[in-house]
């Protein structure tokens, strides 16, 4: 059985537990290369006690890191995705399980059964060793099939993109095998690698009470995701006076700002911040037409 907390959730007689996943040195908002932040996982449960004084065991709790690229994390509101996931499925599959919920796949598929079409477990087993199922799979989903597993034709999907296919594909390849072993509820992140640096890390911990009789278990799932200091400005919760310029298949530029314009950046924690870069490409740009920035800081 597998219970999830909807937000606000609250059976009665049962108080959602609190699972709180606390970052120490480290910025709460972004990591750095070269942090090594120390995390630690703690649990209260109105019913069951907390992790604190060992009323729930370490064993009890699960607990995950990941690192995953901006170009994944920016498909879906990885928040909301996330809370709705098991903890130890890694987030790129749990994006290609959701992906795969929400198109129409559901209509004609089933996780063990033949439908209309085969049983997303029988596509697993066929191309689980095969060395580039996923691209493969990732195509089929894209263009349609026929003939492969029968009579039925399973129609093109032209609105699905191919990194979004691939998430897909991945996940109906390692949806048996793909989820990993809990992490301990103390430890360090080590940021050492430079080149991963458009990307997100992921920490999520959850907790599913007990049964206590009258009442169902329900389970919180904690997310907290420290991201990349490099911000694309149309990442900005708020633009005006910069245009922005859209490239068809490629991710939006800003482009030259006319007179005054801003830009803003919401909820962004500042400790240990002390000096923020912008790239501009000033290419073509006469001296006098140069930008001038100027940064303002509002603390709420
Ligand atoms: C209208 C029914 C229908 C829908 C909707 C549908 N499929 Fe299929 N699917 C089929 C059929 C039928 C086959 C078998 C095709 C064949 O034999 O080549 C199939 C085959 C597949 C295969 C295996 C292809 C191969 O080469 O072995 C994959 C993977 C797949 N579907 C994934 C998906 C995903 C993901 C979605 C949703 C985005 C989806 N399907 C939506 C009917 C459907």
């Amino acid at each position: 059985m597998r219970i999830k907390r909807t937000e606000n959730s609250k059976a009665v007689g049962n108080e959602p537990p609190v699972v709180h996943i606390a970052l120490k040195n480290s910025n709460q908002s972004f990591w750095f290369s070269g942090d090594r932040i120390q995390y630690e996982v703690s649990v209260k449960d109105k019913e069951d006690g907390n992790t604190h004084d060992g009323d729930i065991g370490e064993g009890k709790v699960k607990m995950n890191i990941d690192f995953v690229k901006e170009d994944v994390a920016e498909l879906v509101d990885l928040n909301s995705v996330l809370k709705n996931e098991d903890v130890l499925l890694p987030v790129e599959l749990s994006v290609g399980r959701y992906l795969l919920n929400n198109n129409d796949c559901n209509i004609c598929h089933r996780m063990d059964t033949k439908l209309m079409g085969p049983s997303f477990d029988d596509i697993g087993k066929k191309y689980g060793t095969k060395p580039d199922g996923r691209g493969y799979l990732a195509g089929k989903i894209i263009n349609g099939s026929v003939g492969i597993w029968g009579e039925e034709a399973m129609p093109p999907h032209p609105a699905i993109t191919m990194k979004e296919a691939e998430l897909i594909a991945g996940y109906l390849l390692q949806h048996r095998t793909g989820t990993t072993k809990s992490k301990p509820l103390k430890g360090t992140v080590v940021i050492d690698d430079m080149s991963k640096n458009d990307g997100r890390y992921i920490l999520r911990a959850s907790y599913l009470d007990r049964d206590n009789g009258a009442a169902s278990p329900i389970e919180t799932i904690e997310v907290r995701q420290l991201k990349s200091p490099k911000i694309g400005l149309v990442k900005a919760d708020e633009i005006s006076g910069i245009i922005l310029k859209h490239h068809i298949g490629r991710k939006p530029t800003a482009g030259t700002a006319k007179g005054d314009g801003y830009f803003k950046f919401e909820n962004i924690d500042l400790t240990r911040i002390d000096a923020l870069e912008v790239e501009v490409n000033l290419a073509g740009m006469a001296e006098n037409e140069k930008p001038e920035f100027k940064f303002f800081k509002k603390l709420v």
